[in-house]
């Protein structure tokens, strides 16, 4: 048997195991108590359990990350025509900077390329640094600010309005 050969059949190394890897699945209601444990933490005006009843109801495209069988993150995006809202992006706070935001971000932009999507819209507070740091990596550019967008403790807050616009081949 000739050296190539056998390596040929050599077994494939095996792969890590699934739960190695961050799995991007679909939200569903009985996520909420994990979602919202989340998002009461990452806020300071979080969302409402009402709020991701009506997302799921709504048919957006509401997602969690799930890591070791734990959620670690979720991102909710609403679609329409040829294009998306980016209502909701979090990761979990005792699991942030470990690039979670980076890979839930990647997630939905290669769903909403799935979907047909040409523009991907968001809006940031122009406080939150980390985010717009994250979204600059991911090619979102500022088209707008909506003034006084955003609830805050003293005044309110500007929104800085993103596009990512998503080339794919026809
Ligand atoms: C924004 C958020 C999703 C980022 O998640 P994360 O898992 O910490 O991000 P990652 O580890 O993938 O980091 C990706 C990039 O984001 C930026 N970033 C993330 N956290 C940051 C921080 N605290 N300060 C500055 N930049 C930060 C960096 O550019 C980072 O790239 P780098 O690691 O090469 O420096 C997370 O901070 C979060 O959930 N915040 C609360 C909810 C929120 O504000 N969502 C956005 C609403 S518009």
């Amino acid at each position: 048997m000739s050296a190539s050969l056998n390596n040929a059949r050599a077994p494939s190394v095996p792969k890590a195991p699934a739960e190695d890897t961050p799995r991007f699945r679909p939200m569903a209601e009985g996520d909420l108590d994990a979602v919202m444990a989340i998002e009461s933490v990452v806020y300071t005006h979080p969302w409402t359990r009402g709020n991701f009843v009506d997302s799921l109801a709504a048919q957006s495209q509401c997602y969690v990350l799930e890591w070791h069988g734990v959620i670690v993150g979720y991102a909710v995006l609403t679609t329409g025509a040829d294009e998306a809202h980016l209502l909701n992006i979090s990761v979990a706070a005792a699991w942030q900077r470990r690039g979670l935001g980076r890979e839930l971000l990647d997630h939905v932009i290669v769903l909403a390329r799935t979907l047909k999507v040409q523009k991907i819209f968001l809006e940031v507070r122009t406080s939150n640094s980390a985010a717009r740091a994250l979204y600059a990596q991911s090619r979102f550019r500022e088209i707008g600010v909506r003034r006084g967008y955003y609830p805050a403790p003293t005044a309110r807050e500007d929104a800085i309005v993103l596009e990512c616009v998503l080339g794919y081949a026809a």
